[in-house]
């Protein structure tokens, strides 16, 4: 039993003596001086291509045209939606351009005219083109990737941007 009891004690030293070290460890390492935090560095800014569309002269009222952007693997639709929306341009403030691809799954969409929407037939996602892109039903995880659009003095369409991220990519332009 006394060699029992030994044991004991020398565990209970062994553990207050490590306790001891631990704490002062952790007293010295709080009064080191630390180097300041460096921000975090800006994410890059991703430099979109200015890609020329179409014309005004080709768009008719509410009959999607197929367009590519960025590049050629990123397929949408651009839309003369003959009401003034968020984001449209042109001068009745009605053009508008999307992916077409379904943020889902990467289904390609079909414009439905009559409620001015993009609907995915993989899965049933529903897009509404006057409101942005704003998923208005189904599985899809976020709105639809909107291209921006400037239209220059000869009714030329450019398209300079995307604001949401393309179906199956990391970044919108690799
Ligand atoms: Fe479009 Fe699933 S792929 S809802």
């Amino acid at each position: 039993m006394s060699g029992c009891n030994k044991l004991t004690e020398s565990g209970r030293r062994f553990f207050l003596g490590r306790g001891a070290l631990a704490v002062a460890g952790a007293a010295a390492a709080s009064t080191v001086p630390q180097a300041p935090a460096k921000a975090t560095p800006a994410l890059a800014r991703v430099a979109y291509p200015v890609s020329r569309l179409g014309n005004m002269r080709d768009l008719k009222v509410n009959e999607p045209m197929d367009i590519s952007y960025p590049d050629a693997d990123s397929t949408g639709v651009l839309i003369k939606l003959g009401t003034r929306v968020e984001g449209g341009v042109g001068p009745d403030g009605d053009v508008v351009a999307f992916s077409n691809l379904c943020p889902h799954k990467g289904y390609p969409m079909f414009y439905q005219a009559d409620d001015r929407t993009l609907n995915c037939p993989g899965h049933y996602s529903r897009f509404d083109c006057e409101k942005g892109g704003l998923q208005v039903w189904g599985h899809a995880t976020q709105n639809l990737a909107q291209f921006r659009l400037r239209v220059d003095a000869g009714g030329d369409i450019h398209a300079e941007g995307v604001d949401e991220l393309l179906y199956g990519r990391h970044s919108n332009v690799l």
